[in-house]
């Protein structure tokens, strides 16, 4: 048995939070104390229960990793690095039986050692020993002691192991609990990891020493001056009330980035409770400075200054320093308003999780930035730490990079929802778990809201924390889901959320909040589009409401990126494996595949729509002319640079830059059309695209990069197109067209794998059980709609006329088309419609109708269903560059939607995963009359009544020809 917690057992006791951990304190910057990093391999040891640990492995020199002891590297997830113990997804339910605090049999315990050599220090130097994260308990062991315990996975523990450690070698022992009572208030809907995925490091500081230093930087946008409020705690190793610590003084001032000083600096003694016994608040030091002439920090202008502390002694010697990056900006709610600076800003977020699909919870530096690079580039300027506290690292690069950011506490309790916030055994763990949130992370300006965790019910452990945090950090407003959810949104949990934060609301619910003009908080979803496979249907809808509507703010898109994590098959296969693949169960399967982008940072096509649905600036006509609106804060467009494009049929026809209007933020002004140079064809359909580039270079794109675009149409087409090519019965036209009503179902429709998962959790679409109900995966489509179709052949090619009777049981049909093969070698595609990107007709706001050429898709989701349309082609072309071989489909009524791929549609619906689907040597085209939305029914509101399939007739005419 393992000392002290092998006896106390700990892990097992909601009410045991730790043992020996230190304070916690805001992050340095930078980091300006001796530091010794214990990163890198260390050995390990995998026990079934933590009872079973024997004292022998946390005691003892250092084993070498060699036969019962392996390596591992920290920071790191055991569960990606050894078979042993693997990853297990589950959302909702808990991966073992409850109720809390149950615990299961088999509960993995690693042992981690490595050997360190102790640190240099003057006499009197405090040692620290700095744990990152560990998942999800912790025991540490320092040469044959016990130093402390520590609890929650998303937060770093720290202990003062001054009197155990020793010059030369030292042995460390970190011993790693997976499953503990604090498991069920971590039941966030991702894998369950374990180990040590956060830094690990020790640090000396002098016995007397700056503890701590906490700001509050503010911005008056009255009177465009800040305030700053700089408190330093003093900590006394040794004797902290001796009367010959008297003379201590500390000293502050404030520089900007490059050095200056910009507030003069301020010196003020510590108190001593020996001073003044009954009015002693701690050994903390205030400086105040007002009317500070300083650049404001928003997410656009993220203007970072630097204070300095000094700790001084009687003699004015320097004992200590420290440093802290300041952003200096007021954030209030304000009748209906969130308000940065005094200005309303529009959220344009997205939920983000830790992941790295080699690491896991393991991130580095580098993988946070191009995480933020990435959401950079679409136009995200908002995240919320979905659904824990994450890496310092992250919050450091929101600071300087500019995002906002509601940090959440690592509280979620999804399976025991509603009890344990009532339950006085979890109460010190939330508060804990805010209240030690709000310590590290206060002084980050990126941090506009704190979240007191995410789907925990709503109770008095709630409004403990939301106390507690109101009176430490007045400086922001709280965020709390389900107080609305469960209270009303008008005045539920006013308590606890200062903003309504509902996840996956209807469009017209957020509406009718907004014109009600009820309560005093502003509506931003906390998420919403459930970017779960072919998804995100009606996000443009979701921002008209938001803009035309008072006391809507935007909100959080659920999620950044896949949780897929890298599986080598015994055959050999590499794949992105979801829930189960690991044999974990029970399991919610790909219910953790629900990223906007894959997981290891590719886009998926609705990427594009989120980046335009976010553009910084947009363009529509009016009355003769353009409006401009400008959409960002603080921002003048001038910034940007602008061309437009004149086209003619889809065709470019003329082109140019524009001068780029003043507009401020967040208004509009006219801007006349371009002067053409050329007189576009007299019949032609004719539209203008206008596009807006970044001028400089910056962190995150090379000068040019584009970031805002739209389309106004001119004039439609008042006369058909006719295209001569070569007769029909092409040998490149492999099968007929066949009548098609099916799609394969997106995880929107319905989850093919997991159909128990619908009813447990009330989530997910009923459209693909209707359509399996009515037979339409099965049946012979033409068995169960009327269907007529006139074929007749010109000199153009063969044109079809098919006119579909959808009856009434059939209503919300997939789609209504047809479906034939092409010759394999024409590998490209070529078009008029909307693309590039793949569209559906709910999510094709950000596809620019015109020309476009690319090769067929491949399958952007990791679990095979419906992807690659593009709506409103005129005319769809399959070609092959070398032969001039090409096949064309011209739009005879009604623009076409089309897709060209390798996979059919039952091929997609039969295959579970993205490396089980075969690839067909020939080309399967689709050709829609109509098709229905996409959707977020996986969660979250189904296919809007615009967008489905209703019972009636349908026509669909087009030509083929090749040639
Ligand atoms: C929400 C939850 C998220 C995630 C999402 C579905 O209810 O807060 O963590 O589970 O649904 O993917
Ligand atoms: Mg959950």
């Amino acid at each position: 048995m393992i000392p002290i917690i092998g006896e106390l057992r700990p892990w097992h006791d909601p009410t045991q939070l730790q043992l020996n951990r230190l304070p916690m304190r805001t992050t340095p910057e930078p980091r300006s104390r001796p530091r010794q990093s214990l990163d890198g391999t260390w050995s390990f040891a995998l026990f079934d229960h933590p009872d079973d640990v024997p004292a022998a492995a946390v005691t003892g020199p250092t084993p070498a990793p060699v036969g019962g002891w392996r390596p591992i590297a920290v920071p790191g997830n055991w569960t990606m690095q050894i078979d042993e113990d693997r990853p297990h997804y589950t959302n909702v339910q808990m991966p073992f039986p409850g109720p809390p605090p149950s615990l299961p049999a088999r509960n993995p315990t690693g042992v981690h050692r490595r050997s360190f050599s102790g640190p240099e220090r003057q006499p009197g130097d405090r040692v620290i020993l700095h744990i990152g994260g560990a998942e999800s308990v912790h025991g540490v062991y320092l040469n044959d002691r016990f130093v402390g315990f520590g609890t929650d996975s998303r937060l770093p523990s720290e202990y003062d192991v001054t009197d155990l450690v020793r010059p030369g070698p030292n042995d460390l022992a970190v011993v790693v609990i997976r499953y503990s009572a604090h498991s069920y208030v971590e039941d966030q809907d991702q894998w369950w990891m374990a180990g040590l995925h956060r830094t690990v490091f020790i640090e000396t500081r002098p016995a007397v020493a700056l503890a701590d230093v906490e700001l509050v930087a503010d911005w008056d946008p009255g009177t465009a001056r800040g305030s700053l409020h700089v408190d330093a705690t003093v900590s006394f190793a040794d004797a902290p009330l001796a009367a010959d610590r008297a003379g201590l003084r500390v000293r502050a001032w404030l520089e900007s980035g490059t050095g200056a000083i910009v507030a003069e600096p301020i010196e003020q003694p510590v108190p001593h409770q020996f001073e003044a016994p009954y009015r002693f608040v701690g050994h903390r030091v205030s400086a105040v400075w007002s009317g500070l002439e300083i650049a404001p920090w928003s997410a656009e202008s993220p203007s970072l200054y630097r204070v300095r502390v000094e700790l001084l002694d009687a003699d004015g010697r320097v004992l200590d320093t420290a440093s802290r990056r300041a952003g200096f900006r007021r954030v209030v709610v304000s009748d209906r308003q969130l308000l940065v600076n005094g200005r309303p800003i529009l959220i344009f977020g997205v939920n983000r999780h830790d992941h790295h699909p080699d690491r896991g919870k393991a991130v580095t530096a580098d993988d946070i930035r191009a995480d933020l690079i990435a959401m950079r580039s679409h136009n995200v300027n908002a995240i919320r730490t979905a659904h824990y506290p994450n890496d310092e690292t992250f919050l450091d690069l929101c600071d300087e990079l500019g995002f906002y950011v509601v940090d959440e506490a690592n509280i979620e309790c999804h399976a025991y929802n509603r009890s344990l916030c009532h339950d006085p055994t979890y109460r010190a763990a939330w508060l804990e778990r805010g209240a030690r949130m709000v310590q590290r992370d206060r002084n980050h300006p990126s941090v506009i809201l704190w979240s007191l965790g995410n789907e925990s019910g709503y109770g008095p452990n709630h409004d403990a924390l939301a106390g507690w945090i109101r009176s430490a950090d007045p400086s922001r407003p709280l965020h709390y889901e389900e107080a609305v959810a469960i209270g009303g949104w008008v005045d539920g949990g006013l308590a606890a959320t200062d903003v309504v934060c509902p996840m996956y609301p209807g469009i017209e619910a957020i509406r009718r909040y907004g014109e009600s003009g009820l309560g005093h908080r502003p509506l931003i979803m906390c998420e919403y589009s459930h970017a779960m496979g072919n998804s995100n249907g009606s996000l443009a809808d979701y921002w008209d409401v938001i803009e035309a509507t008072p006391g809507l703010q935007g909100g959080f898109l659920w999620e950044w990126k896949d949780h897929g994590l890298r599986q080598r098959l015994p055959d050999g296969t590499v794949r992105l494996a979801y829930g189960g693949q690991f044999g974990d169960t029970p399991h919610d399967c790909n219910f953790v595949a629900d990223g906007l982008m894959s997981a290891d940072l590719v886009p998926h096509p609705a990427a594009q729509e989120l980046m335009w649905v976010h553009r910084p600036v947009a363009v529509d006509a009016a009355g003769e002319g353009l409006r401009v609106t400008n959409r960002t804060s603080f921002t003048e467009l001038e910034t940007y640079a602008g061309r437009w494009q004149l086209l003619a049929d889809g065709q470019v026809i003329d082109d140019g830059p524009f001068e780029v209007p003043s507009v401020r933020p967040g208004s509009s002004a006219a801007m006349p059309l371009p002067e053409f140079s050329v007189t576009p064809p007299p019949d032609a359909e004719l539209s203008l695209i206008v596009r807006w580039y970044t001028r400089g270079d910056s962190w995150w794109s090379a000068a040019g990069r584009l970031v805002a675009w739209d389309q106004v149409t001119l004039r439609e087409r008042t006369a058909p197109v006719a295209t001569r090519a070569r007769p029909p019965a092409s040998p490149l036209v492999l099968t007929p067209p066949r009548l098609q009503l099916w799609r394969a179902a997106t995880d929107n429709d319905g989850f093919k794998l997991m159909p128990d998962l619908a009813i447990r959790l009330n989530v997910g679409g009923q459209a693909l059980r209707a359509w399996q109900d009515a037979g339409l995966d099965r049946r012979d489509p033409e068995e169960v709609v009327d269907h007529r179709v006139t074929v007749t052949d010109d000199e153009f090619g063969r044109s079809y006329h098919h006119v579909v009777e959808v009856p009434e049981p059939l209503a919300d049909l997939a789609r209504v088309g047809v479906t034939f093969t092409v010759a394999g070698h024409l590998g490209r595609m070529r078009w008029f419609g909307r693309g590039p990107h793949e569209n559906y007709p709910d999510r094709n706001r950000s596809a620019m109708a015109a020309c476009w050429e690319g090769p067929l898709d491949e399958l952007p989701y990791l679990v095979p269903q419906e992807f690659g349309l593009r709506t409103d082609c005129r005319w769809f072309e399959l070609f092959d560059p070398a032969s001039g071989d090409r096949v064309r489909i011209t739009a005879l009524g009604a623009p076409v939607h089309v897709s060209a791929t390798r996979h059919s549609a039952a091929e997609l619906f039969a295959a579970a995963h993205v490396s089980e689907l075969g690839r067909r040597d020939d080309v399967v085209v689709c050709v829609d009359a109509a098709h229905r939305g996409i959707g977020t029914a996986s969660c979250g509101p189904d296919v809007l009544a615009g967008y489905r399939l209703p019972a009636g007739r349908y026509e669909l005419a087009y030509r083929i020809s090749a040639e």
